[in-house]
């Protein structure tokens, strides 16, 4: 019995994931976040796109700017349109209680939701918004089925339909010069949000894998010196 209680335990997690995710065919997603200028893209999309609904609760303008090479007073004249300073929090005004009865829930903190989700989740969320007129915000997402955010991008993507077929409703279609960008840069500006809250979601992960590299360049040094060292101390000795 207790091993059964503890095949089911470990194969819980399992199910679950698999329950949760839909069967929508998810685009692979790399974060880079030694691109930069994606970096300084996808934080702009955000702030202008985003953040009248989404805080980003746990990050400051300020550590933002300097680890995405953006100078303060270009950050606070391009990025900052809450009036807010330099050493802020990115927050909004939005009221979380009538934000609730607005879209039927509160826009959660954007902060870390590349971990809460994942990276990929959040890449192929903001890709599959499509019209459903059933819906009370005229939109519906294929990652996240009856969601209460508006399709904000809708001007810059264009409109998208879903095609089913034989009850697969699996592919989505774009509305041919509905949008501002074309596919590709619109692919590209999702690629660029999603890596800025990818960010985010750890900004030391870029200091880590900076610092890991000096540590192994530091090791192999060491080792070069270690082994001379040991060559040394068995010159004179038999055998060696
Ligand atoms: C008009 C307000 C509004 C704007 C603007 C907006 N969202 Fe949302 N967003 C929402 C609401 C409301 C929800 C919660 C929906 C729900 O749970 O049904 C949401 C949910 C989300 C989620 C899912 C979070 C989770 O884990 O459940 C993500 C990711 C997200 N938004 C990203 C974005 C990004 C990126 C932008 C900018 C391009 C953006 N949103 C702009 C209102 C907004």
């Amino acid at each position: 019995m207790k091993k059964f209680l503890l095949v089911v335990l470990i194969l819980l997690p399992l199910t679950g994931w698999s329950a949760s995710t839909n069967n929508w065919p998810m685009e692979e997603f790399d974060g880079d976040l030694e691109n930069l200028p994606s970096l300084q893209s996808g934080f702009q999309l955000y702030t202008n796109y985003c953040l009248g609904c989404h805080t980003l609760q746990f990050q400051r303008y300020e550590r933002t700017a300097d680890d995405l090479g953006i100078p303060h007073d270009i950050a606070l004249e391009n990025l900052v349109f809450t009036g807010q300073k330099i050493g802020s929090l990115i927050t909004n005004a939005m009221p979380k209680q009538e934000s609730k009865g607005w879209f039927g829930a509160a826009p959660p903190d954007l902060t870390l939701v590349t971990r809460v989700r994942s990276p990929e989740w959040v890449y192929n969320y903001l890709k599959t918004f499509y019209a459903d007129a059933d819906r009370p915000m005229g939109a519906n997402n294929k990652v996240y089925p009856n969601v209460g955010m508006p399709n904000v991008l809708l001007d810059l993507q264009g409109i998208q339909r879903q095609v089913c077929s034989e009850g697969n409703c699996d592919q989505l279609v774009l509305d041919p010069g509905t949008g501002k960008m074309s596919a590709e840069e619109f692919d590209a500006a999702i690629y660029d949000l999603t890596n800025f809250l990818y960010y985010t979601g750890e900004p030391t992960r870029l200091q880590r894998q900076r610092t890991g590299i000096y540590v192994l360049l530091f090791l192999v040094f060491l080792g070069c010196f270690t082994y001379l060292l040991n060559r040394e101390y068995w010159k004179d000795i038999d055998g060696h």
